[in-house]
């Protein structure tokens, strides 16, 4: 397993181009299921997680081609298969965005059971009510979800807790049912808004994506497009960070600023300096931090994919700063990490109290998830001596070149194979 060798201190300067977003580049992948023209998709981040929905789609029998940049060319004409196994989803729980484009266009979908994973249960029960609304008879037994339907017909779905990839799901299959559905509580994520654009640009009739009630008319079928995938926020959030945390000054670029308002509001909070353009920013290092309080929430609320590289800040930010964890149960594996480094943070269920300002050293740290893994780098950055960041798989599915981007502004990492 490769490793990130990261010596800490090192001044950062100079411009990192934000990649296409992972969280809606996977839904974007998913729609071409619905249709037998060819999607093409243009700013896709070539991160792993990419690569397994690929494996995912060519065992469908769709084709999926990348033209060696971050353009993908997807076709779904016929599909061999309506089973998404165990094997792919186990390591990628978003495989479950093939069921409601399976189940869709061709009246049935397998699919395995996410199950758990580091951050917390995540059950999809929230999907499988909405296809049962839309008409679909759903079973679960043996680990799979099997839903069929002669052809779903329009809802009012009402969700009972926020859900983005339940309102993903549920937008892809109600694009192709009979008559009009609408989705109540629906996620505002950017993302959500990006898929609806993707899909109407194929022919649907979708309104009121980014909003809690997005109505859409069923059409008979959807036809091929071309769409260029949102910039990442979370990872425009992460540099964002390891600008205010280092002495830096960081020019992001083709990034989108009003995607992550409720994350700059309260980095600014805590001291950091940050400059918006309309799809550029500039964050200063190098001020003293001081502890702000947060509580994650849905958008446009503090996204709960920025809590970790948020934790690694507040260890040098001047005072004690709450951090509450309202997402998921499981969500503070990056602290324990921290503490090896020299971080001071007491974990109380789903409330972190982390007092600094601390003095962090290197050490050799273990990445549990995405997101903690990413805090561990930045804590990293501005260690004394050298961290050995452990099992950087779990970056690299959501992550397109961290180490070459870093490296390129100045920071002092290489990949061990
Ligand atoms: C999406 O996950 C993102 N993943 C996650 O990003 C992100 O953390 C999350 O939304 C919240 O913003 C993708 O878009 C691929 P949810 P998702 O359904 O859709 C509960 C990253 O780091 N729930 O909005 O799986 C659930 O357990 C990843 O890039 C149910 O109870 O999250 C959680 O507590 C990590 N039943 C809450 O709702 C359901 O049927 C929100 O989950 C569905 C969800």
């Amino acid at each position: 397993m490769d490793k990130l060798k990261i010596t800490g201190g090192a001044r950062l300067n100079g411009p990192v181009r934000i990649s296409g977003a992972k969280n809606s580049a996977l839904p974007a992948m998913a729609a071409c299921l619905l249709t037998e023209g060819e999607l093409i998709l243009e700013n896709m981040p070539m991160v792993n997680d990419i690569l397994t929905t690929r494996r995912l789609l060519r065992e469908l029998g769709a084709e999926v081609e990348f033209d060696g940049g971050n353009t993908a060319r997807l076709k779904a004409t016929r599909i061999a298969s309506h089973e998404a196994p165990y094997d792919l989803v186990k390591t990628m729980r978003a495989s479950v965005l093939v069921l409601g484009p399976l189940l869709a266009r061709f009246g049935k979908a397998r699919v395995s059971l996410p199950g758990g994973c580091a951050i917390g249960a995540r059950p999809i029960d929230l999907h499988i009510k909405g296809f049962e609304k839309l008409g679909a008879t759903v079973n679960t037994e043996y680990g799979y979800v099997e839903a069929v339907a002669n052809r779903l017909k329009g809802a009012n779905i009402v969700f009972e807790k926020i859900t983005v990839t339940g309102t993903e799901n549920l937008m892809m299959a109600a694009a192709l049912a009979e008559g009009q559905s609408t989705l109540v509580n629906a996620a505002l994520e950017p993302e959500i808004s990006d898929l609806a654009d993707l899909l109407n640009k194929m022919g649907a009739k979708i309104s009121g994506a980014g909003t809690s009630v997005i109505t859409i008319e069923g059409v008979e079928t959807l036809h091929g497009a071309t769409h260029s995938i949102i910039p990442d926020r979370i990872e425009t959030g992460t540099f964002l960070v390891a600008g205010a945390i280092s002495e830096s000054n960081l020019e992001l670029t083709r990034c989108n600023p009003s995607h992550l308002s409720g994350v700059i509001e309260k980095l600014r909070e805590a001291g950091a300096v940050i400059e918006e353009g309309a799809d550029s920013m500039r964050v200063r290092g190098g001020n003293e931090l001081r502890s702000a309080d947060v509580i994650t929430h849905e958008y446009p609320g503090f996204a709960t994919d920025m809590q970790a590289q948020y934790m690694a800040m507040m260890t040098q930010a001047k005072g004690i700063s709450l951090i509450t964890e309202s997402i998921f149960e499981n969500r503070f594996m990056h602290a324990s990490e921290l503490m090896r480094m020299g971080a001071n943070i007491r974990i109380d269920g789903s409330r972190a109290v982390v007092a600094g300002k601390s003095r962090l050293t290197g050490a050799t740290v273990i990445a549990s998830d995405l997101r903690a893994s990413a805090s561990l780098v930045l804590a990293a950055l501005v260690a004394e001596g050298v961290t050995t960041v452990d099992r950087i798989y779990h970056l690299d599915r959501g992550y397109e070149k961290i180490e070459e981007k870093l490296r390129s502004f100045g920071a002092q990492i290489e990949r061990l194979k």
